[in-house]
């Protein structure tokens, strides 16, 4: 498989960012915390959810995988730059379902309702 299929079938392999954990060590990460598989048993499909501290979408992009067109993820992060980082993934990819925002996560007046099916903060300050 090229390498570009490879990032086309799994969106989560590829980034380009500044962080604490370089993408780089993103497959290493993935043996000890495979997103999928930990989200998996809380996140469903058509739910709308939050990623607070999302960093460049190490969960964000596994849930709008799973959550698909009908759900929604809100993926905050003060770093403006992960927020880029993540908003070009997804435009990549083609996830459409990610409502981005770069603020604090003291600040969730964007969401409707004041409510989601399921929050992760991890990382979080
Ligand atoms: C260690 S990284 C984790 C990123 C992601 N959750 C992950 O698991 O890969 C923590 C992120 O939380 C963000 N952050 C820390 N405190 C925050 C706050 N109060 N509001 C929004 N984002 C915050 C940082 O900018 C950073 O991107």
């Amino acid at each position: 498989m090229s390498k570009e299929t490879k990032s086309q079938a799994k969106p989560w392999l590829s980034s380009r960012r500044r962080s604490a954990i370089p993408a780089i060590l993103d497959p290493i990460r993935r043996l000890f915390e495979p997103p999928q598989r930990l989200i998996g048993s809380y996140v469903k499909k058509g739910q709308v959810v939050a990623d607070l501290g999302c960093g460049p979408g190490y969960y964000a992009i596994p849930m709008a995988e799973i959550v698909g067109s009908e759900g929604k993820v809100y993926a905050v992060d003060l770093g403006k730059h992960s927020i880029r980082t993540l908003e070009k993934k997804a435009k990549k990819h083609g996830y459409r379902n990610i409502e981005t925002h770069a603020s604090s996560a003291a600040d969730l007046s964007f969401i409707k309702d004041r409510s989601v099916d399921f929050v992760l903060a991890n990382g979080l300050l």
